[in-house]
């Protein structure tokens, strides 16, 4: 699982298939944690689909991809041909009662162990049964927010210290108030890790060149 891009402790994100209460299959994506590398832990919103068919078949798939339009498509299903998700987008999982995706690069399949409810989101712990690369042409990697953050982070850096040096603050402060929302995104997904070493780093010199200007 490290290989495939997970980090202990942070949040990836994943397109969780299930099949739904007549067993049609279903999609959504979802974020995806772990502490061991052997498991996944999943926190569903209880009001979404997704939760009830883990909760019914005790069964998912946590497919990898990090093709935006597949995200886009499984959240908004109207948005497809037919205002539903292509059958053809699925096949049976190899061991779990669960659909896996054909058009991803990684599908793990899933067994829901654990389930710990709160208000409205619920916590489920799931062991991972199988691996099955679907994709062989790259290494592929799971989408992780931290990675996208931290270069969006660096690209407005480099324009703080150019707007400071010109003696234009209020610019610069837009663009602090967005790498700051970089900064606790990253702290929140992607705790002690090279990704929190470097936004750290970042928001270290702005503070320095704040100071400077
Ligand atoms: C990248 C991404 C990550 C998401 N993570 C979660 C999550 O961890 N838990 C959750 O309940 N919803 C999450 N969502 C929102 C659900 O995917 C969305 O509400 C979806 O419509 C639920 O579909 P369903 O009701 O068919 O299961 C996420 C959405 C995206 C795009």
């Amino acid at each position: 699982m490290s290989e495939l891009g997970f980090i202990r402790n942070g949040i990836v994100e994943v397109i969780v298939s299930t099949f739904d209460e007549a067993h049609r299959p279903h999609a959504a994506p979802m974020g995806a944690s772990t502490e061991d590398m052997r498991s996944i832990i999943l926190k569903p919103f209880k009001s979404s689909q997704t939760y009830g068919n883990l909760l019914k078949w005790r069964s998912g798939v946590a497919n990898i991809t990090s093709d935006p339009s597949l995200f886009y498509r499984t959240v908004f299903k109207d948005a497809n041909p037919g205002g539903e998700l292509s059958k053809e987008w699925f096949a049976k999982a190899s061991i779990v009662d669960a659909p896996r995706m054909t058009n991803t690069d990684v599908c793990i399949e899933l067994l829901v162990t654990d389930v710990e409810e709160s208000e409205d989101r619920a916590q489920m712990l799931c062991r991972v049964e199988s691996t099955l690369m679907l994709n062989r042409s790259y290494l592929p990697h799971v989408y992780n927010r931290a990675a996208p953050a931290v270069i969006e982070g660096l690209i407005h850096a480099t324009r703080i210290e150019s707007h400071l040096n010109a003696g234009r603050p209020d610019k610069a402060e837009e663009l602090i108030t967005l790498v700051e929302h970089y900064h606790r995104l990253v702290e929140r997904i992607a705790p002690d890790s090279t990704y929190s070493e470097m936004m750290d780093d970042i928001w270290r010199r702005i503070n320095l060149w704040r100071h400077i200007g």
